[in-house]
């Protein structure tokens, strides 16, 4: 099980638990949080998954593909250097603990 706590744009947290191979998309739908969209159902053509990866964090996860960045040049929100589509981003054990902001808007 992967911990995983979003933050909401007005500090608000949400902390769930997430199964594992699940996408941090997936575990958020799952667990109705409010601020991911996911129209396109993690099939990195939306972009309404955008998460802030935690300063903390950045560096522990994989590398973004190609399709990705280019998505993330069309967010709703700013784009920002912590920025990553959240159907991307695989959780496993290594990554229990992860913190991930929300953006303000996903529309
Ligand atoms: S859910 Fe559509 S790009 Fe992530």
């Amino acid at each position: 099980m992967t911990i995983v706590t979003f933050v909401h744009p007005d500090g608000r947290e949400q902390r769930i638990a997430a199964d594992a191979g699940e996408s941090a998309m997936q575990a958020a739908t799952r667990n109705d949080i409010n601020g991911i969209l996911a129209e396109c159902g993690g099939n990195a053509m939306c972009a309404t998954c955008h998460v802030y990866v935690d300063a903390a964090w950045l560096a522990r996860l994989p590398a973004m593909g190609g399709d990705e960045d280019a998505l993330l040049d069309g967010t709703a929100a700013e784009r920002r250097a912590e920025s990553r589509l959240s159907c991307q981003i695989k959780l496993s054990a290594g990554l229990d603990g992860l913190i991930l902001h929300l953006p303000e808007r996903q529309t």
